[in-house]
């Protein structure tokens, strides 16, 4: 088959879905539709997260937190089915299996705009994981890379353009990060970032529980800071994707759990596209009140 067609065919598998593209391998017009209007209830926690910010490491720390009494148990359950994405099509089958758990987990990627009506006035607590965009951008590179049901990729200048200009799945990390910050008076709202979760996991995990209502003793805090870090979900083939068809994930190119640290993007962005990225983070996050944890320097 000539290069062309494999292009056309693996872009055709993007899709948009109310004004935002998506993967088809995972969402139909259907899903996402409904995911919008989803049937939450008061005593659920969802998980936002743009893409690449430490989602799967999120839903098994709120899994685990949830599960503190049973986390042997737990870990053996891929953490896709613990916390599903209310958008992709496999959420029935997941929520079919945890039917009886309170409360409920669900992910979501999607923007604020799209949930806003259907979340606010309600107790549903809402999980905002946020991570340096720079290393957002690198790691969504690396994943492009190995996932075969997103577009190929020219370069990492290419990819890097395409970020800027918000032209990637799940749009613009900036509209999606001022999206769901712009909303948070309106929720029952917890901002978390990657990069406390990685200097302070104690701590992180502390106040997450406190957010949840939750409390745990010494050890159970010692145990979920263990079967949550890098070392042990890379290493555990339950947890790092290497299960996944190389259909889906190419697995001779690239790893799902691939670096886990922070400032990576410094061994990737050249200090041109440095200089051109704190402009645009400049112009688009400039009025934002909230700190964050990184340093864009
Ligand atoms: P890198 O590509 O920078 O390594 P998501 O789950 O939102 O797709 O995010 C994936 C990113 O989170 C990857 O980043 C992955 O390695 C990182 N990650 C996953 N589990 C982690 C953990 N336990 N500790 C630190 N980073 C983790």
């Amino acid at each position: 088959m000539a290069k062309e067609t494999i292009i056309m065919d693996r872009i055709n598998l993007i899709d948009v879905f109310e004004g935002i593209s998506l993967p088809r391998l995972l969402h139909t017009q259907e899903t996402v539709h409904d995911a919008t209007n989803f049937q939450f209830q008061d005593t659920d926690i969802l998980l936002v997260t743009y893409p690449k910010s430490g989602t799967v490491w999120t839903q098994q720390i709120l899994s685990l937190i949830l599960n503190k009494e049973d986390i042997q148990n737990t870990i053996t359950k891929p953490t896709w089915e613990r916390a599903p994405w209310i958008e992709q099509v496999h959420l029935w089958e997941f929520l079919a299996q945890n039917n009886a758990s309170k409360p409920r987990l669900f992910t979501t990627h999607l923007p604020s705009k799209l949930l806003i009506h259907n979340l606010k006035n309600s107790k549903v607590r809402v999980v905002y994981m946020i991570r340096n965009p720079k290393d957002v951008l690198v790691s969504y590179y690396h994943f492009h890379k190995f996932s075969k049901f997103l577009p190929d990729i020219d370069s990492f200048e290419a990819f890097f353009d395409q970020f800027l200009e918000g032209k990637v799945s799940f749009g613009s990390w900036f509209d999606h990060t001022k999206g769901w910050l712009g909303v948070q008076e309106e929720l029952n709202f917890f901002l978390i970032t990657y990069e406390e979760l990685s200097q302070e996991p104690h701590q992180a995990i502390q106040n997450l529980c406190k957010f949840l209502g939750q409390q745990l003793e010494p050890e159970q805090l010692e145990s979920i800071v263990h079967y949550c870090s890098f070392s042990f979900m890379s290493q555990n083939d339950k947890l790092n994707f290497t299960l996944v068809p190389p259909e889906i994930f190419d697995h001779s190119v690239g790893k799902f759990m691939r670096k886990g640290t922070t400032e990576n993007w410094k061994e990737f962005f050249s200090p041109e596209q440095n200089a051109r990225f704190n402009k645009v983070y400049q112009a688009e996050m400039g009025n934002l009140t909230s700190k964050f944890s990184w340093s864009l320097y």
